[in-house]
């Protein structure tokens, strides 16, 4: 079989740490991959912008094509120059670059670890990942906000019906494989009539070809409070880019915080694994960062690339590391850095720890 080719983008903040992290955890689950590994690295971001004049360059797209997956680290988006000084949102140029149109985001309790969730739950955000608000759309196009006037500012917001299609279908795949086999379609129709209305029709339409699955319909802002109340009300939510961007960071919260919540970008014929969370600038280059999320994010990109045994290995080691306190990070409560955390992980990974 032929290698697995993987592209590593560090990315700003905490990103080179949580990134070390991550391929340490690579390396240690080699023995359960059916098939070799190659690891190639690029940079993106501030270290990028510095080397080439752009945060994002066009061969750094063209390894992400032709890589298997990519692991994409967190960036500091939000303190980049403008565009037309090179600055542009890595992960929105990748997504779209790589037709990655579900963001696949799942947040669940760990047993043993304190969440702030009434109650366990686990639950999966399927968003929708190229359209809606989203104004930097790519490098190529212009942004998706304008000034008609001063003063006044308006923002596109794109829905389609083959990108709700889509992630709808995605959605109710993903919902055959798990246990309540229920998907809540997440809108805002009552006030966005024609986009969330044509968001709606489209998932019904999917949902009337999948009788065997549970479906229903929840506002946006009712969603939020439901979370709260109970989180296990959900398994799958199917919802438009925004309101998926934010109600995952809600659902990961609940579930013990942002260190603990992986995601997948994925599309036809690419994925790419990154951490729900920012470049936490606040704690970076300190090992703070707990480097769960990008970790869980490598797992789910090994599922994904039909690597499960090396998946699973990881998923339980971070599952025996996160019910005891003494194998936390400080953000859990735990004492250690994130490079303690790794060791304990790749150890349990390899065995040498029970
Ligand atoms: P953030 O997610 O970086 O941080 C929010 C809070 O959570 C901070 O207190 C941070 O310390 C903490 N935190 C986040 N990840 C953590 C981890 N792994 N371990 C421990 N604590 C963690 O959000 P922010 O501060 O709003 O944004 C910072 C920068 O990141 C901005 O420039 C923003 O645009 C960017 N951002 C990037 C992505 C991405 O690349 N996918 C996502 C969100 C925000
Ligand atoms: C995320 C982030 C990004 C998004 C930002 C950095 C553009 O919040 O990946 O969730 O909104 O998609
Ligand atoms: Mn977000």
């Amino acid at each position: 079989m032929t290698a697995l080719r993987l592209l590593a983008l560090d990315g700003d903040g905490i990103g080179p740490e949580i990134m070390a992290a991550a391929l340490a955890v690579l390396d240690a689950v080699r023995p359960q991959l059916g098939r070799a590994v190659e690891v190639e690295r690029a940079k993106i971001g501030f270290a990028a912008l510095k080397a080439t004049g752009s945060t994002i360059p066009e061969p750094v797209i063209a390894a992400a094509r032709a890589a298997d997956g990519v692991l994409l680290g967190p960036v500091s988006h939000n303190a980049y120059p403008p565009r037309e000084e090179g600055g542009l949102n890595p992960s929105g140029v990748l997504r779209k670059a790589l037709d990655l149109y579900a963001n696949i985001r799942p947040a669940r309790t760990w047993p043993g670890l304190d969440a702030p969730a009434r109650r366990p739950f686990d639950l999966v955000v399927m968003r929708e990942n190229l359209e809606g608000f989203y104004a930097d759309r790519n490098m190529h196009q212009g942004s998706g906000e304008f000034m008609p006037v001063p003063g006044v500012a308006l923002a596109v917001r794109r829905i389609t019906e083959d990108a709700s299609r889509r992630i709808a279908e995605a959605a109710f795949a993903l919902a055959e494989t798990r246990p309540a086999q229920q998907v809540t379609a997440v809108h805002k129709a009552n006030v966005m009539r024609l986009s969330d209305g044509l968001f709606l029709d489209t998932v019904r339409a999917v949902a009337a070809t999948h009788p065997a699955i549970a479906y229903d319909e929840v506002l946006v802002d009712a969603a939020a409070a439901h979370l709260v109340r109970d989180p296990s009300r959900f398994e799958v939510i199917v919802t438009t880019n925004m309101f998926g961007d934010i109600l995952s960071d809600l659902a990961s919260e609940l579930a013990g915080g942002l260190g603990l919540a992986g995601s997948l970008n994925a599309g036809p014929d690419h994925a790419a694994a990154q951490a729900q969370h920012g470049s936490a600038p606040d704690i970076a280059g300190r090992d703070r960062a707990n480097p769960t999320s990008l970790i869980l994010s490598l797992a789910m990109l090994l599922r994904h690339l039909g690597e499960p045994a090396a998946a699973a290995r990881i998923e339980a080691a971070l599952a025996a590391c996160l019910a005891r306190p003494e194998t936390r990070t400080a953000d859990l409560g735990g004492r250690l850095g994130t490079h303690g955390f790794t060791a304990k992980l790749t150890a349990h990974i390899t065995g040498a720890m029970p």
